[in-house]
């Protein structure tokens, strides 16, 4: 744990000041860390019978697309507004630093999937808070939301109390 942590660096006032953003690059630089941290992020959620994977735009896209790799299933785009190409679901939300949305597309969930919900971090909740709404809304059953980091601080576990959390490390 203490060496994916190493190759996790801060990086201060970016990208506005005051915010002090954990800068992953490093650990991607490193297969074999990236894949273990990968698989510390999906290992409670290996039995449990999940259908695809949802990543949020866009380091939500580099790790949710490993997970679902790893878990042997599909992955789900979830993007910023503009970006797909086909019919869309729309979710607004409050990020830590503006406001934004995120969309789906229509045919991206069934009725039946069990949909992990895969990103880098969880800092005010928003983001994945949407991401559970907008597969709620095609009818999927979140399983859980993972983060490979998560800013305690920021208790954006409190938007998420209907729902499994979990974050590899605690910041
Ligand atoms: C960051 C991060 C999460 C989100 C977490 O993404 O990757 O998706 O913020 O914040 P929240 O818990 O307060 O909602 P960002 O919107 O900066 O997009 P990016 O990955 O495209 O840089």
């Amino acid at each position: 744990m203490d060496e994916i942590k190493n190759k996790i660096r801060d990086i201060a006032d970016f990208p506005e000041p005051g915010i002090l953003f954990k800068d992953i690059t490093p650990l991607m630089q490193s297969p074999v860390l990236l894949r273990q941290a990968v698989e510390l992020l999906i290992a409670p959620y290996r039995n449990a019978n999940i259908t695809a994977v949802a990543g949020m735009e866009a380091r939500g896209f580099i790790f949710g697309s490993l997970a679902a790799s790893m878990l042997g299933v599909g992955f789900i785009p979830l993007r910023k507004p503009g970006k797909l190409p086909h019919t869309t679901h729309k979710v607004e939300y409050q990020l830590e630093y503006g406001e934004t949305s995120l969309e789906i597309h229509t045919d991206a969930v069934g009725e039946n999937d069990n949909i992990l919900i895969v990103d880098d971090v969880l800092a005010t909740g928003g983001t994945a808070k949407a991401s559970c709404e907008l597969i709620q809304l095609l009818g999927g059953n979140v399983v859980a939301c993972v983060f490979l980091m998560e800013l305690t601080a920021l208790n954006g576990r409190s938007l998420l109390t209907n729902f499994n959390v979990h974050s590899v490390i605690q910041y």
